[in-house]
């Protein structure tokens, strides 16, 4: 087999209180990346559709993080990459992770699965690294492994997952302004207080525990974040208003995606999930600002190969 199609998922990480440590794959956007051996030992990013993304191999997050990877299993081989996106940068959906992801896994295909899935993550990871300058694995898991992802640790890396409701659904809300991850971590405080690193702490049980028992009365609740949150919002237009209507409208847990601006919120129930998306069309139409609104279930397949 000399190529392969892989599509791979876009994700919402941290989920209010988890900064860099939870994240989910959500279904129907993504990356679709076309493979293909070279005879040369050469990566060539050959075209990218949907988004401007380097052509430069050592710019750009695919080749980036199969560089590393080949490297570690000791190989010379060539590819090349044409990457077409369903959804831009810098939207806080885990851009840089799906093409990151993607690549690894398409190319471990290709060369006969010598690593799992699994075992991919530090590599991809290096492909986020150099997209977002931090080494965050919260995009990645889901990108590449799908489901509810945990990073209960960096050093070394240690992953779980955590099964999520069946019906549980996702809106995302994508108001069409860039947030460069790289900036909307540098506005994090450098410090925590006690009764701020034990709200996040306790909240972050509360999801864990209402994942496990459908109890969306605890999720709505322990979905929310005193770290991130108050100081990203501000990059975010009409985030209050977003809030408020999905509250008056059975969300049962809202917060930003990933570092934004991109937002997500939970239902349960799909016509109230149905029935908020025109009063967030007229907002965005009112602020001036394009609107891609997404539903989605959660995904558990992450990377798939689709030809
Ligand atoms: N956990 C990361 C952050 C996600 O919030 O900066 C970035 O996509």
């Amino acid at each position: 087999m000399d190529q392969i199609t892989v599509f791979s998922p876009a994700s919402v990480a941290n989920v209010g209180c988890g900064y860099d440590t939870f994240g989910f794959a959500i279904e129907g956007i993504g990356d679709f990346i076309t493979i293909c051996k070279r005879s040369d030992d050469q990566l060539v990013i050959e075209q990218s559709k949907g988004a401007i993304l380097p052509n430069n191999p050592k710019e750009n997050v695919a080749s980036i993080a199969v560089e590393s990877y080949l490297k570690h299993i000791n190989s010379n081989a060539g590819f090349s990459f044409t990457i077409t996106k369903s959804f831009k940068p810098g939207s806080g959906l885990g851009s840089s992770a799906s093409s990151a992801a993607g690549a690894v896994f398409g190319v471990n295909h290709l060369m006969g699965n010598p690593l799992s899935t699994r075992d991919l993550l530090p590599f991809v990871m290096e492909g986020e690294a150099f997209a977002s300058k931090s080494y965050h694995a919260d995009n990645v898991a889901p990108a590449l492994m799908g489901g509810f992802n945990v990073v209960r640790s960096y050093e070394p890396l240690d992953i779980f997952q955590v099964p999520t409701p069946n019906d549980l659904r996702v809106l995302i809300i994508f108001p069409d302004v860039e947030v460069k991850t790289s900036e909307a971590k540098a506005l994090l405080p450098k410090t925590l207080s006690i009764p701020d690193a034990r709200n996040q702490w306790a909240n972050v049980a509360g999801v864990i525990s209402a994942l496990y028992s459908s109890d969306y009365n605890l999720l709505k609740k322990s979905v929310s974040d005193v770290i991130a949150e108050p100081v990203r919002k501000k990059l975010i237009p009409g985030y209050e208003e977003v809030k408020r209507m999905m509250c008056e409208h059975g969300s049962v847990g809202f917060n930003i995606s990933g570092s934004g601006p991109s937002m997500f919120s939970f239902f349960r129930n799909e016509q109230e999930m149905e029935s908020v998306k025109p009063k967030v069309q007229a907002l965005y139409q009112k602020l001036g600002h394009e609107l891609m609104l997404h539903t989605s279930k959660i995904n558990h397949h992450g990377s798939i190969i689709i030809s």
